[in-house]
């Protein structure tokens, strides 16, 4: 097989956006196309201001307008970039269902199948179809399916090629990636994949597998991962019962090489697009194939992770004297994590619809999350009518100005500003007594105490 000469990625999000324009950086020589059917997102990803690029990760702005109209192009033109492209990624959103069978629990693949159909219909030569979407294990025999359906008499690959990247470091987890997975079936396909990596990987992190394989192992990885922070939320319970610490924990077990210091940060709960998503996806599967116990094992980490988020509301009601009716109560951070403006399944927007059914009054600052995404993230719980989100969540600018009159500051997100922040003068300008929930362990709890705080963390009694 000749090399690749043009890249197309079907889907400009999160995964696509970042992975394409770390690609094309790495490959000047590949034009590559990467295409959504949102205008509006592709109009912001061909913003002449880097600042209103639709995603927000460290280090992407700069790589950006490096390649941009160089070698990435980013267009709305789907069947031209089918056409014109050897190689073609799905980098699609694949969310959990949420109509008909399994409603809640399966990934909805009609946005994947789609972009099959839409391969097959268009193309006029030989393609490698890469799914770059998190899909359950088989789907690629789906896809191929429908390529065979059209009896076309030229080839379709089909390779399975998961993305690891974290929100909020994805440049730096592209560019050094611990390792890229490929599985597939046709040799030629895998080594023209395997040929684009290379360009920045040792060939030793590129791992080949068969399909399937490459399928469970992305839903395995994350599966593994949250059930190391439910894990270690559950811990942080015990430890607010106990006198223990858990951030002591945490680090007197991560220093043992067969546990590891990584994912053991105790929180109010992890958020973002995938893992519950992946997990529910997987719980499906294992009940799908007769696998009771298994799929009661791996729902547990979101049981845990629903817990995490109930009980910090919970504990923030018990400590201002069980009401928070009418009370002013200030967010700082809303994202999911730090340094990305993606709010999907943040843990903010549980815990203030649980304080909102109590009455209180939310007034919501992050850097990066305006105002509109926080109420619809909110109205997608469906909870209340929108007037009523509106009445009971406020969105702040300033930090500082926030702080005036409120009851209680609580961190849902572990952004580096609040640590930095005069605490004195918020104390000064709260109502008393003051309170702070850090639901992220950010904070340094002793100094705030001296100030006058009163004071509550995840895992510390
Ligand atoms: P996203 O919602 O940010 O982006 C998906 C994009 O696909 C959207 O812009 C949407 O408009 C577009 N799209 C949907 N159907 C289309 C079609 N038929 N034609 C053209 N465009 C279409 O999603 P994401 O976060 O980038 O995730 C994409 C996939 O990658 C998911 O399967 C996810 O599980 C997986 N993943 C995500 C991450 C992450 O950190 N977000 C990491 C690894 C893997
Ligand atoms: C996660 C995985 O880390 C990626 O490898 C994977 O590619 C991606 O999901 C995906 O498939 O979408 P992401 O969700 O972007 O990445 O970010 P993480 O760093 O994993 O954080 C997820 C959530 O867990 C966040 O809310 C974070 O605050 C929380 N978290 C993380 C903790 O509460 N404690 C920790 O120790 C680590």
């Amino acid at each position: 097989m000749n090399k690749v000469k043009t890249i197309s990625c079907i889907g400009a999000g999160y995964v696509g956006g970042p992975t394409m324009a770390v690609m094309a950086y790495k490959n000047p020589h590949i034009k590559i196309n990467v295409v959504d059917i949102n205008e509006e997102k592709i109009r912001l990803w061909n913003s002449d201001n880097l600042d209103d690029l639709p995603v927000y990760e460290p280090g992407l702005a700069e790589i950006v307008s490096k390649v941009r109209n160089k070698n990435l192009f980013f267009s709305t033109q789907i069947e031209k970039a089918i056409d014109e492209a050897e190689m073609i990624f799905i980098s699609v959103n694949t969310p959990t269902k949420t109509y008909g069978i399994g409603k809640g629990m399966a990934a909805d693949l009609k946005y994947v199948e789609l972009c099959a159909r839409q391969i097959a219909e268009v193309a006029k030569a030989d393609k490698i179809v890469v799914e770059k979407s998190t899909l359950p294990v088989r789907t690629a025999s789906s896809i191929k399916r429908i390529f065979a359906e059209q009896k076309k008499d030229f080839n379709f690959s089909v390779l399975s090629n998961p993305e690891f990247l974290a929100e909020g470091t994805a440049i730096k987890d592209l560019l050094e990636a611990d390792r890229v997975l490929i599985g597939g079936e046709n040799g030629e396909a895998i080594q023209a994949l395997v040929d684009i990596y290379s360009a920045w990987l040792p060939e030793e992190r590129i791992i080949t597998t068969n399909i399937w394989s490459s399928e469970l192992s992305k839903l395995t990885a994350n599966a593994f991962l949250a059930q190391r922070i439910s894990s270690i939320n559950a811990m942080s319970a015990l430890c607010e019962k106990t006198g223990a610490d858990i951030d002591q924990v945490a680090r007197a077990i991560g220093t043992d090489s067969r546990i590891g210091p990584k994912f053991l940060k105790a929180s109010v709960g992890f958020g973002g697009s995938c893992f519950q998503k992946d997990i529910l996806n997987l719980v499906y599967l294992c009940r799908h194939f007769g696998l009771e116990e298994v799929a009661d094992y791996w729902e547990q980490v979101i049981k845990m992770n629903d817990y995490q988020k109930h009980r910090f509301a919970e504990k923030m009601v018990n400590a201002m004297f069980n009401t928070v009716n009418g009370k002013k109560i200030v967010f700082y951070g809303w994202a999911f994590k730090k340094d990305t403006n993606d709010t999907r399944e943040s843990a903010a927007i549980y815990v203030a619809d649980k304080l909102m059914d109590e009455q209180a009054h939310i007034h919501a600052y992050d850097p990066k999350v305006n105002y509109e995404r926080m109420l619809e993230d909110l109205s997608g719980l469906r909870t209340r009518v929108e007037e009523k989100n509106t009445e009971l969540l406020k969105f702040e600018t300033d930090p500082y100005e926030a702080a005036k009159d409120a009851h209680a500051i609580a961190i849902l997100t572990e952004w580096d500003e609040f640590i930095t922040y005069d605490w004195q003068k918020i104390y000064d300008s709260m109502k008393k007594p003051a309170f702070v929930f850090d639901g992220r362990n950010i904070l340094d709890h002793g100094k705030l105490r001296d100030i006058g705080f009163e004071v509550s963390a995840i895992g510390k009694s």
